[in-house]
């Protein structure tokens, strides 16, 4: 740790810090608008609740419930709503000492998730069994994961959240293996509950892996726009001191995130970063003008953070649309696209793709949401692509450079 001491005061940030310290802080409590935090109530989901509470009831006598499955959009609750289910249960299991164990695994979690062996040996982990990160053959894994839970006589009921990104990874065989299992145990029992927000998930699936994972399924529905309101409300309560929050931030907060589909998550991100936006201006309240300059921010993070993530080849190819791009040139053809795509890739020594194989993946930028093309026909000639960018105007600048400097192309 380095000490920066004896510095030349700079007046006009030293006048900025002083008054940012002085003033009353806006938030009382941020974490209660952050992914994660258990709020006290959950409206607008007792059906779900209840639904949930009396699939998974019979694992109180030792009974094994069905499998469940949960899904529905983004940020409807699916989450929130197992995690506080299963928490009664497991309270309550406690309590009486029946034997019972809960797990909660998010599978986007890279560490966890990502192989089966990683996968088998977090839960042999929670069960006492510490495996080598590799070097077994998974079945062994697998083996000593089973050999644990049985050795317990427990019901465990297995939570694999984002259960999509864990079948796309390793596909169905684990999810197979896992509704197979209680054939095998002899005093323990397994219940799966799976929750995606990929309404097609099931589609993909083996029909005897789906027909018992899907054993029970429980649709959480959008929220409406007075819903989410209802659900801001509450936690404005806790999060922010009283009074702060202006008069028809809360509205617009809702609007907003009820415009493509009810998602409570976004409407909580917008008011915070509101929030804190509102405090780095020093000023006592939040105003409705924040909720704007919230949404600009978080998709400008949003948009970046995808750019950043492409492979090389679709930064170049992006690079080389948004070169093409201007206000009097909106539309761009994949020919030009291809021939300044070349001309960079001997600039910065990459091998080029052919022409085909860059258009296919111009059509994934436009699946990604950043371009937008528009398949045209030109008669004999055949058919091109119209191109044009589907991001907001303001933030290109800051997307080129990114990608400039991401390419070592500047
Ligand atoms: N009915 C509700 N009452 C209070 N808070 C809620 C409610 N529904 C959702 N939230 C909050 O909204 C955020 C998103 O909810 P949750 O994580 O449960 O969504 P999800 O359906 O699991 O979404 P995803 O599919 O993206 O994982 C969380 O911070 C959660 O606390
Ligand atoms: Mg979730």
């Amino acid at each position: 740790l380095e000490l920066i001491g004896g510095i030349v005061v700079d007046e006009g940030i030293r006048g900025y810090l002083e008054q940012f310290l002085a003033k009353e802080p806006l938030f009382l409590k941020k974490g209660a608008l952050q992914d994660g935090y258990m709020p006290e109530t959950i409206s607008h989901r007792d059906e779900q609740i209840k639904q949930i509470a009396k699939i998974l009831a019979p694992s109180l006598r030792g009974d094994r419930p069905s499998n469940l499955f949960v899904y529905g959009k983004t940020g409807t609750g699916k989450t929130l709503s197992i995690k506080y289910t299963t928490a009664q249960i497991s309270d309550l299991a406690a309590q009486k000492n029946l034997p019972l164990k809960v797990l909660y695994v998010n599978c986007k979690m890279k560490k966890i998730a990502d192989t089966e062996y990683r996968l088998f040996t977090e839960l042999a982990k929670e069960f006492g069994k510490a495996i080598p990160p590799t070097g077994l053959p998974t079945q062994e894994v697998y083996t000593k994961f089973f050999d644990a839970l049985e050795e317990k006589s427990q019901l465990l009921i297995l939570v694999l959240d984002e259960i999509d990104q864990l079948i796309k990874k390793v596909g169905d065989g684990i999810l197979y293996n896992l509704t197979r299992i209680n054939s095998e145990l002899k005093t323990s029992k397994v219940c799966i509950i799976g929750i995606s927000n990929d309404l097609f998930f099931t589609d993909h699936l083996d029909s005897r892996v789906k027909s018992s994972l899907s054993e029970e399924e429980l649709l959480f529905p959008p929220y409406n726009a007075l819903q989410i309101q209802s659900i801001l409300r509450d936690r404005v309560k806790t999060a922010f001191k009283e009074g702060v929050v202006k008069e028809g931030v809360v509205e617009k907060c809702a609007a907003i995130a009820a415009r493509d589909h009810g998602d409570a998550r976004r409407a909580l991100e917008l008011l915070r970063v509101a929030g804190e936006l509102a405090e780095r201006d020093n000023i006592s309240n939040v105003e409705v003008k924040y909720l704007d300059l919230a949404e600009d921010k978080i998709e400008r993070e949003r948009v970046i953070d995808i750019v950043q993530t492409q492979p090389k080849q679709y930064q170049l190819t992006l690079y080389s649309i948004m070169s093409l791009y201007s206000p009097d040139n909106r539309t761009i053809f994949t020919g030009e696209i291809y021939e300044l795509y070349r001309k960079l890739c001997g600039r910065i020594d990459m091998r080029p793709l052919t022409q085909r194989r860059v258009s296919d993946i111009i059509g994934e930028l436009d699946m990604l949401g950043i371009i937008t093309a528009k398949v045209i026909s030109k008669g004999r000639q055949g058919r091109t692509r119209e191109i044009s960018l589907s991001t907001n105007h303001n933030l290109n600048p800051k997307i080129k450079k990114v990608l400039e400097e991401g390419l070592e192309l500047a």
